[in-house]
Parts: C-alpha cells; sequence; structure tokens
C-alpha cells in the first residue's frame, strides 16, 4: 500500500491574457511530492517554474487562467475560495519567494517579522508565548545569539543570514510543504552550501516536502530525491533523481546534465545547449525542443510528444527509448 502524495498536481495549465489572445504559459504539469520527500523543479528562466508553483499557493495572477487539478493531502486546491487559500498558505504550504533580498521588510526587527508571521495563525498566543517560539525558530535556522538577533533589523544581518530569516518565517507554523523558489541563487557558494544543509535538515527532522525550484542541476543532485525538468512550460522528464542523471532520456535533459562540471566527467569542456526557449508568444507545433534538438526528426515539428514511461520516469520525447543516441548527441555537439 502507498500514501497518496501530500501534493498531486495532474494537467495543470495555465494561460495568460493578452487583449483578445491568451499565451499558454503551462501545460500538461503533472507532479507529486510526498511528505519527507524534495522535488528539484528545474527549468530555465520563463519555463514556468515560479507560476507554477504560485497557483498552489493560490497567489497566481488573477489574469492567468488556471485549469487542471491541485490536489493536497486529498483535497482539490486549485479554485479555492480565498478565505479558504488564506488559511492553507503559511500554516500547511508555505513558500520562499524568489529575490530573498526583498522578502524581509527593511523597517521591522527579524523577531518582529517571526511573530507577526506566528501571530496570523496563533491569534491567541501571549507575547511571550510568540517571541520564545520566535527564538526557537532562530535556533532552528542555526542562527546563533538569537535572543540577540531578535530585536535586530535586516540590514543588521548577513545575505546568508537573512535567507535563514526567510526560512524561519516559512516554517514558523509548522507546514507540510515548502516551495523554495531558487532559496540560494543569490548567495556565495559557502552559504549556499548551509542553506543547503538546512533545508534537508527541516526535511528530515520534520518531515517537510519541499518543491526546490531551481536551474542549479548540482544543487538538485545533492539535495532531491526527485526531479522535474520543464521546458517551454512543459514537463520534459521527470523520476527519480538517480535515474534521470545517470540515464537521461530527454536531449534537454541530457544537454543540461553535460553543462555541470561535477557531474560532467569530461571537465575539459563545459556543454552548453545552443539556442534559447521559445518565446511564450511564438512557441512552436510539436516538440518545443525540437528548433534546439540536435537528434529532432520530422515528426517532431509536427506532433506534441506524449508522455512515455521509463521504469519511474516518464518522458515527453519521440525519442526516449534511444539512449545511447541521446547519450551520443550530447557528446558529439
Ligand atoms: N505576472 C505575469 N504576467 C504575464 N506573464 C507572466 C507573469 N508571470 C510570468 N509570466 C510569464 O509566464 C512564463 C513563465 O514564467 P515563470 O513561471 O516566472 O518562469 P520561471 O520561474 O520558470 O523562470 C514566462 O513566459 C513569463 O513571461
Ligand atoms: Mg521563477
Amino acid at each position: 500500500m502507498t500514501d497518496a502524495p501530500l501534493l498531486d498536481i495532474s494537467g495543470l495549465r495555465i494561460a495568460i491574457a493578452d487583449g483578445r489572445r491568451e499565451h499558454v504559459a503551462v501545460e500538461n504539469i503533472d507532479l507529486e511530492v510526498s511528505r519527507g520527500e524534495i522535488l528539484g523543479l528545474v527549468g530555465e528562466s520563463g519555463s514556468g517554474k515560479s507560476i507554477s508553483m504560485l497557483s498552489v499557493m493560490g497567489l497566481a495572477p488573477s489574469t492567468m487562467r488556471i485549469s487542471g487539478s491541485i490536489m493536497f493531502d486529498g483535497k482539490e486546491i486549485l479554485g479555492l475560495p480565498e478565505r479558504h487559500a488564506r488559511k492553507l498558505r503559511g500554516r500547511r504550504i508555505a513558500m520562499i519567494f524568489q529575490n530573498p533580498m526583498t522578502a524581509l521588510n527593511p523597517v521591522l526587527s527579524i523577531g518582529r517579522q517571526i511573530v507577526e508571521a506566528l501571530m496570523l495563525h496563533n491569534p491567541f498566543w501571549s507575547s511571550k508565548q510568540l517571541r520564545m517560539r520566535a527564538i526557537e525558530l532562530l535556533e532552528l535556522v542555526a542562527i546563533a545569539l538569537p535572543e540577540k538577533r531578535f530585536s535586530q533589523f535586516p540590514h543588521e544581518l548577513s545575505g546568508g543570514m537573512c535567507q535563514r530569516v526567510v526560512i524561519a518565517i516559512a516554517v514558523a507554523n509548522d507546514p507540510d510543504l515548502l516551495i523554495a523558489d531558487e532559496p540560494t541563487t543569490a548567495l556565495d557558494v559557502t552559504i549556499q552550501a548551509q542553506i543547503v544543509d538546512l533545508l534537508n535538515t527541516l526535511r528530515r527532522e520534520k518531515n517537510l516536502a519541499i518543491v526546490l525550484i531551481t536551474h542549479d542541476l548540482g544543487l538538485v543532485a545533492g539535495l532531491a530525491d526527485r526531479v522535474a525538468i520543464l521546458y517551454s512550460g512543459r514537463i520534459a522528464e521527470r523520476g527519480e533523481v538517480d535515474d534521470v542523471f545517470s540515464v537521461p532520456r530527454h536531449p534537454y535533459t541530457a544537454g543540461l546534465l553535460a553543462a555541470i562540471p561535477a557531474i560532467n566527467t569530461d571537465r575539459s569542456r563545459l556543454h552548453v545547449i545552443d539556442g534559447t526557449p521559445p518565446s511564450i508568444r511564438a512557441r512552436p507545433p510539436g516538440c518545443q525542443f525540437q528548433p534546439r534538438c540536435p537528434i529532432s526528426i520530422p515528426i517532431c515539428k509536427d506532433r506534441t510528444p506524449e508522455f512515455r514511461w521509463h521504469g519511474a520516469s516518464m518522458v515527453a520525447c519521440h525519442r526516449s527509448a534511444e539512449v545511447e543516441l541521446i547519450k551520443g548527441a550530447v557528446n558529439d555537439s
């Protein structure tokens, strides 16, 4: 018997109104995350990572038309009235938004900001209770001298420490699911590693499910259990990290992997996939990756590839069965 996933997204489609036309930003997205599991959500800028997860939070702009299904803990949450969505947000599903440096309010002490997050969902706590819990949270995210830090302002803290505070606020009410949108992008490498450790600890100790949005496949390799690779608003490939990274079945995945020095065994050259993804206003018919694909065939131009299963991996490529060819194409190009 297997437990139903905590988050189960299927057939997610997000269309953005543009005058009388609409552009499809995200289509046919299927994702699952279980408790205690980390899912890496990877893709180039504009591939739809943030808006997909904002729609889980019920925070997508109202100009977007969202359809499909987002099940959370067994209940449909897509289209939930705002007053119900607000109860889920912060309490059961929390998000670390992109741009950590703007996430904190510069004129409030960090203690105050944590307390406000706590008060939203615990209106009857005393100020003593709130303060104690806030200090506990600062300890949880490994901030030294939490009593002192409590009354300091964001500008008195380093970037890495600010990001810890952002994480403390996100997990303040013990959520079941944490969505972290590029949580380490603005930080230097050492601090990145510390934040990664922190996320891993939270997952282990709190059985927290995490969606880790990143374009850093190295980070996914080190932290995530499963990975979903997005390309132009669609899933190119998803599966267990070990499976996908050892045998990529989508040429886009293979290209991305070849571009990571730590994973790429041939360190003499760094592979970069030529070209850029199509604009949301001019997406080609057929496979979105076709214009950049080193192994495309005529059908790729005409027909959107259906998902195919290979073991536990799901792949949208007409040639996903031809593993050796995909590997070879990346090495040759
Ligand atoms: N508020 C918005 N209004 C209009 N288009 C948007 C908005 N937010 C995102 N988009 C478009 O939706 C697509 C996906 O964006 P996003 O989810 O931010 O990508 P990612 O997080 O993967 O970089 C992009 O084409 C982007 O231009
Ligand atoms: Mg984004």
